[in-house]
C-alpha cells in the first residue's frame, strides 16, 4: 500500500493513526540470550523500515561501542522510520545518544528514569524532589541535540498517581515532545492501565502537546491488552518487539498489536502504517538472528497459527475458511492455511489433501487409504505429505496383489535365533509359518520364501527413512531376479521390519505379473502344505 493511498483509508474510515514504537533491538536485544551481531541488527533495522514501523528504537548507545557503532549505522541507513537511542537520566549517556542518533533523517534521544517509591529508595538512592530536577536537566540537555525527545518514566504503573503527574508535567515543560508510561514490571490489568493514561491526559498541563506511549512487558501475559488499553485512554504510540522479545517474559508483540487493530478496528478504530504481508518474515528474521525459537501455538506468527488438525475443523475449513479463521493467512505473510494431517483428521480433509497431491481415488480405494493412514497416525506423531506419497504408492501398487501381508511378529536381539512368524493371504486365502535367519531380516525374507516358494534370487535390500525422526517411516526397496528379469518392490511403515516384508512381498508380486503372466496355476497350488 502506498503512503498516498494510506492516508486516503485513514479519512475514509476516520481512524486514529497509532505509532508503532519497535524496541527489538533494544529492549529486545538486551534480554539474556537475544544478542543479535552487528550485521543482524542492520537486517532487522531494514526490515522493520521497509514494513512501516514508525519509530526504530536501534539500541544503547552507551552500552557499548558496539551498540553505539550499530545504531549509527542504522540512523545512517534508515529511510523512513524515527531512529531513536536509549539514555539513562545521565549526561553522558544522552551526549553519546546524541552523537550515535544525529546521522538519521529524523533522530530521537529517548532518555528515561524511575518514578516509584520503590525505585527511588532502592535502586536510585534519590528523593522526589531530586528526580524532578534531574527530569528537567536531562530532557532539556536532549532537547538542545534533537528536537524529538522522548521521555520514559520507568516503573510508572507503581508510581503514585499525583507524582506521576509531576514528572510528566516537568518532562514536558523541558521540551520532550513523547511521553512514555512503561508498565516496566508487568504487573497493571488494562483497566489500571488505561485508567492512568486518561487520569494524567486530563490532569497534566501541556499533555495535548505531547503523545503519549505505552511500554509494556508480559509477566502476567497482559501486555498486548495493556497496551490496547492504553491507546483506549489516548496513547497514540505503542512500543513493542517482534515476536514479542524483550526483558523477562518480554514485550508486547508488534504482530500482534498490528493485527488485532486491523482485525477488530470495528471496536477499535485505530490504525498503524505496517504492512501486515510482512509480519511473518520480520518473526523469522528476528527469531533467526536471535536463535530465540518461536512457539508454535503463537499468535499471529506461529508454526500453527493458521494448522488445522481436527477433523471438525478441517471440514469447516473445508466449507468456508471463515468458520475457524478471523483473519486470512496471506494477511501475515503466509502463504496459505495447513490442514495437518494427523489421526483427528477427517475423511472430507483427507480426500482434499489427496486431492492437492494429484491423487483421484475411487470411493472404496480412498476409504481403504483412509483406514491406512488412521492407523499409521495412531502410530506416527506428524504425518508428512510423503508420508501419505508413500502409503498411496503402495496401496495403489498392490491393487491387483495375489500375496498381501497380513500379519507378522518378530523376535529379535542378541539372545537369538532370530523369528519371524508371518502370515500371509496368499490368492484369498491365509497361510502362517515361523521361520529362523541370520538377522530379523533374514527370518523374514525365510518365512516368505516357505510360504510362497520360488527361486528368485535377492539382488538388493535397501532402507532409507521417509522422513525425519526416530518415527519416521522407513521406506525399503527389494530388488528380486528370476528367469533373467529384475523387479523392485517397495514397502513403508514406521517398522523397517514390516516395511521389509511388505517390499519383499510387492517385488514377488511383480515378478508373479511378469513370470507367470498367462499360468492359470493358482500360487496356493504351490504352496508347501
Ligand atoms: O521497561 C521499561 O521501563 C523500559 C524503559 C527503559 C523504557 O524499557
Ligand atoms: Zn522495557
Amino acid at each position: 500500500m502506498s503512503n498516498d493511498n494510506r492516508i486516503s483509508t485513514e479519512r475514509a474510515t476516520n481512524k486514529a493513526r497509532v505509532l508503532i514504537f519497535d524496541t527489538t533491538l533494544r529492549d529486545g536485544e538486551q534480554c539474556p540470550g537475544a544478542t543479535m551481531t552487528f550485521e543482524e541488527k542492520l537486517d532487522v533495522a531494514h526490515m522493520l523500515d521497509k514494513m512501516g514501523v514508525d519509530i526504530i528504537e536501534a539500541g544503547f548507545p552507551i552500552a557499548s561501542n558496539g551498540d553505539f557503532e550499530a545504531v549509527a549505522e542504522i540512523a545512517r541507513r534508515s529511510e523512513n522510520a524515527v531512529i531513536a537511542g536509549l539514555a539513562r537520566a545521565i549526561s553522558g549517556d544522552i551526549a553519546r545518544c546524541g552523537e550515535a542518533v544525529r546521522f538519521a533523517r529524523r533522530p530521537r534521544i529517548h532518555t528515561f528514569v524511575s518514578t516509584s517509591p520503590i525505585h527511588l529508595a532502592h535502586q536510585m538512592r534519590k528523593t522526589e524532589e531530586e528526580v524532578l530536577e534531574i527530569i528537567t536537566a536531562t530532557v532539556k540537555q536532549a532537547r538542545n541535540l534533537v528536537d524529538d525527545v522522548e521521555w520514559s518514566a520507568m516503573d510508572a504503573t507503581r508510581t503514585p498517581i499525583d507524582y506521576l503527574c509531576r514528572a510528566v508535567e516537568a518532562a514536558i515543560r523541558s521540551g520532550a515532545t513523547t511521553i512514555n508510561l512503561p508498565d516496566t514490571v508487568g504487573y497493571a490489568t488494562p483497566q489500571e492501565y488505561g485508567d492512568m493514561f486518561r487520569q494524567i491526559i486530563n490532569r497534566v498541563p501541556g499533555a495535548e502537546k505531547v503523545i503519549f506511549s505505552t511500554h509494556c512487558h508480559n509477566d502476567l501475559g497482559l501486555a498486548v491488552a495493556n497496551s490496547l488499553a492504553g491507546i483506549e485512554g489516548g496513547a497514540r504510540q505503542i512500543e513493542c518487539t517482534i515476536n514479542g522479545i524483550g526483558e523477562r517474559a518480554g514485550n508486547a508483540a508488534l504482530e500482534e498489536i498490528v493485527m488485532a487493530l486491523k482485525v477488530r478496528g470495528d471496536v477499535m478504530p485505530y490504525e498503524t502504517r505496517v504492512e501486515g504481508p510482512m509480519l511473518t518474515r520480520a518473526s523469522r528474521l528476528v527469531s533467526a538472528a536471535t536463535s530465540f525459537p518461536v512457539q508454535y501455538n503463537k499468535a499471529i506468527v506461529g508454526k500453527n497459527a493458521f494448522a488445522h488438525e481436527s477433523g471438525i475443523h478441517q471440514d469447516g475449513m473445508l466449507k468456508n475458511k471463515e468458520t475457524y479463521e478471523i483473519m486470512t493467512p496471506a494477511s501475515v505473510g503466509v502463504s496459505k492455511t495447513s490442514l495437518v494431517m494427523g489421526k483427528h483428521s477427517g475423511r472430507a480433509a483427507f480426500r482434499d489433501k489427496l486431492s492437492e497431491m494429484g491423487y483421484e481415488l475411487g470411493e472404496n480405494a480412498l476409504q481403504d487409504a483412509f483406514t491406512r493412514f488412521k492407523e499409521l497416525a495412531d502410530r506416527k506423531k506428524h504425518v508428512y505429505d510423503e508420508d501419505i506419497e508413500a502409503l498411496v504408492d503402495e496401496q495403489i501398487a498392490s491393487a491387483y496383489d495375489r500375496i498381501k501381508v497380513v500379519s507378522l511378529t518378530v523376535i529379535a536381539g542378541t539372545m537369538g535365533p532370530q523369528t519371524a512368524t508371518l502370515t500371509l493371504e496368499v490368492d484369498e486365502r491365509q497361510v502362517t509359518k515361523q521361520a529362523v535367519g541370520n538377522g530379523p531380516v533374514d527370518a523374514i525374507f525365510n518365512a516368505i520364501k516357505e510360504l510362497v516358494p520360488n527361486e528368485a534370487v535377492l539382488e538388493l535390500y535397501q532402507v532409507h527413512a521417509v522422513t525425519e525422526g526416530t518415527d519416521a517411516q522407513a521406506e525399503v526397496s527389494v530388488r528380486l531376479a528370476a528367469n533373467g528379469r529384475s523387479v523392485t518392490g517397495r514397502g513403508a511403515d514406521p517398522d523397517t521390519l514390516v516395511a521389509s516384508a511388505r517390499a519383499y512381498v510387492a517385488a514377488l508380486n511383480k515378478l508373479m505379473v511378469k513370470g507367470l503372466k498367462g499360468k492359470s496355476e493358482p500360487i496356493a497350488a504351490r504352496l508347501k502344505p
